[in-house]
């Protein structure tokens, strides 16, 4: 697979064309940024560690039958992927109050949720991900009803099989963002599952093992990322030439 031209650089990720139009590359970097922008950094190893992360979980979202863009990992910080044609929405599952819920409704951290609750919110830097709800997507065409349907049906699909996974690790999952795309007439599960992405909390001391280390201050923060890819592979990663 030959890598080429540069098409797309975010905050986290790049992705490179290949000579198969089907394929694209993507190039996990170790800059982080938060707080929509305003607090930028690195995180040393992030990118090796998000796409070694990213490539575990997609796989075993594969032996669950679940589609997702991942192909193959080719490099300690890239991965082959599917083209998607990206959906401009982020959809977040939480289990437990966190984060932005909290200052929205005002429940403390920690808060276990009766049931899980899935939020979308409109994916645009500039407006800073407005929170919408499916109205709002099918108003706008920026999913049909029967896309939406397949969206929901995956992300708690998803839910279940990351939260008995992580449990396996002594992990709780606290919430986490998905993207979905389309591929060749097909919804299926896009950009990365990492501790950029997800909140994770060791199951016993509830102390935080992800981004959140960087957004607030916390220190240990490469340490967190190390932490979670070792309770994943147990160091044994593998990487596929
Ligand atoms: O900030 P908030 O509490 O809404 O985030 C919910 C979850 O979605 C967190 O796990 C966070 O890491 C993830 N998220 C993300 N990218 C965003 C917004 C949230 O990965 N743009």
């Amino acid at each position: 697979m030959e890598k080429l031209a540069l098409l797309y650089a975010g905050k986290a990720k790049e992705v490179y064309r290949t000579n198969d139009p089907e394929c694209v590359i993507i190039y996990f970097r170790d800059t982080a940024t938060a707080l929509n922008g305003q607090k930028q950094g690195t995180i040393a190893d992030k990118g090796m560690i998000n796409n070694l992360i990213s490539a575990h979980f997609f796989t075993l979202l594969a032996n669950h039958g679940l589609d997702t863009h991942y192909l193959r990992t080719i490099s300690p910080r890239e991965m082959l992927v599917k083209t998607l044609e990206i959906i401009k929405v982020e959809v977040v599952v939480r289990n437990i109050v966190a984060g932005s819920l909290i200052t929205r409704l005002g429940y403390p951290e920690g808060t276990p949720l009766a049931t899980p609750i899935l939020e979308y919110y409109y994916k645009d830097d500039a407006l800073g991900d407005p929170l919408v709800n499916n109205d709002h997507l099918a108003a706008l065409n920026l999913a049909t009803a029967a896309e939406l349907n397949a969206i929901t049906l995956a992300s708690h699909k998803i839910n279940n099989i990351l939260t008995r996974h992580l449990a396996e690790k002594n992990l709780l999952l606290v919430d986490f963002k998905l993207e979905f795309g389309r591929h060749q007439g097909q919804i299926i599960l896009g950009d990365e599952i990492s501790p950029d992405t997800c909140r994770f909390w060791d199951i016993n001391s509830g102390e935080k093992l992800d981004k959140d280390r960087f957004r607030r201050d916390l220190g240990g923060v490469s340490e967190a990322y190390h932490e979670i890819l070792r309770r994943l592979t147990g160091g044994n990663s593998s990487v596929q030439g």
